[in-house]
């Protein structure tokens, strides 16, 4: 019996975005009452260990909650404690900003998809490291990472990224550029070899003078879409190598619309997320692993919605995984499902750890 499966199915009488708000609240009043989701399933086989340059960074297991969720790290200890290996806070932009007009957030309920138009909506740098500081003191494994994003009105996005990684260094894990939200008019551009070197090349000179000064350094990941063509991908890749990024993830909502989605919200404009982007983002995951011959780690995400999927993500490509749309329909039980299916798919295949059947096929 899932406790928590009747209170999902009660915030489904909500609006999406308002049910978001309510799960949030509760999850707030968790952290002080102590009730709420809760885990400590980390089984060694899911154990993951990120390299960067001068360091490593330790996750206790490989099922991540992606980025959009908490997107001003307000409760990303509670996702932890709910069973989350690490939880990606954010996107979060310099400035505050309303985000596009409501409502812009739909359950597609037949299909077991999600479609938004958010427009990093969020409180800004300033709330977002208020937040982050409190968890200074965090318990070993609590790997809490920021994606960090550009305002809607900058005139220089890519110093936004710069602002993004100098206030936060220090506070978070791990980094993630977000270059591929579809919400903001524009900054898919970045993805293109020309922005994307240039890009690559600034938060690289960032990391580089932030590394002197504090000693310390985090991985940095950058963000695609799986809207991307084959030539761009491996394109992609190849930059992220140069500029000496640590991995990629793989991927965030699309804009395609398969002929196959059977909800009235099939036609809402945004990003589609959830069980029909799985094909399309594990493809997108396989060729950066192609083309990545193991320089950077990946992180698959899109359309998990079961250990079977999580597997499909490792064998792949992907080093970890990341979720979203697939907590909206199953609640946090899922969380638990998908480390123990996976572990009975690593020993039915005969491994004994998550490492061996990264990109086995
Ligand atoms: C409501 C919603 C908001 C999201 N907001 C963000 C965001 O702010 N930044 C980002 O990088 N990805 C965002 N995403 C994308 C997810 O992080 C993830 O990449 C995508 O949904 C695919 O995973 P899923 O199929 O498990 O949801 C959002 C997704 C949803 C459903």
């Amino acid at each position: 019996m899932d406790f928590f499966k009747p209170i999902v199915r009660t915030l489904h009488a909500l609006d999406g975005e308002d049910a978001h708000i309510a799960t949030l609240h509760l999850l707030k009043l968790g952290n002080v009452t102590g009730i709420g989701p809760s885990s400590d399933y980390n089984p060694p086989e899911l154990s993951v260990t990120i390299p960067y340059e001068g360091g490593a960074l330790e996750v206790g297991n490989c099922v991540g909650l992606a980025a959009g969720f908490d997107k001003n790290a307000d409760v990303p200890l509670a996702m932890i404690r709910a069973g989350f290996g690490f939880v990606e806070c954010g996107t979060v932009t310099p400035l505050p900003q309303a985000g596009n007009p409501r409502p812009r957030l739909f359950r597609l309920k037949e299909d077991e998809a999600v479609i938004n138009r958010m427009g990093f909506n969020n409180k800004g740098l300033e709330v977002f490291s208020g937040h982050l500081s409190r968890y200074a003191g965090r318990p070993n494994h609590a790997v809490i990472g920021a994606n960090i994003g550009a305002n809607k009105d900058a005139t220089d996005r890519m110093a936004d990224y710069v602002t993004g990684l100098k206030t936060l260094w220090g506070l978070s894990s791990y980094f993630t550029v977000n270059i591929s939200s579809p919400n903001t008019p524009g900054l898919r551009a970045l993805q293109g070899r020309g922005h994307l070197d240039e890009l690559l090349a600034r938060i690289a000179e960032t990391r580089h003078d932030l590394k002197s000064v504090t000693g310390t350094n985090y991985p940095i990941f950058l963000k695609i879409a799986p809207d991307l063509d084959e030539a761009e991908i491996v394109d992609t890749v190849e930059s992220a190598i140069d500029h000496k990024l640590d991995g990629l993830i793989i991927s965030n909502t699309t804009l395609e619309r398969l002929d196959t989605l059977k909800s009235a919200h099939a036609g809402e404009s945004g990003g589609l997320s959830g069980e029909p982007l799985f094909a399309l983002s594990t493809q997108a995951l396989r060729i950066a692993y192609g083309a990545s011959a193991g320089k950077l780690m990946l992180i698959g995400a899109g359309g998990i919605n079961s250990g079977e999927r999580a597997y499909a993500k490792i064998r792949a490509g992907a080093s970890l995984v990341q979720l979203y749309s697939a907590l909206v329909y199953e609640g946090p039980g899922l969380i638990d499902r998908i480390k123990r299916d996976l572990v009975k798919w690593l020993r039915a295949d005969g491994f004994t750890h998550i490492s061996q059947a990264v990109g086995q096929g």
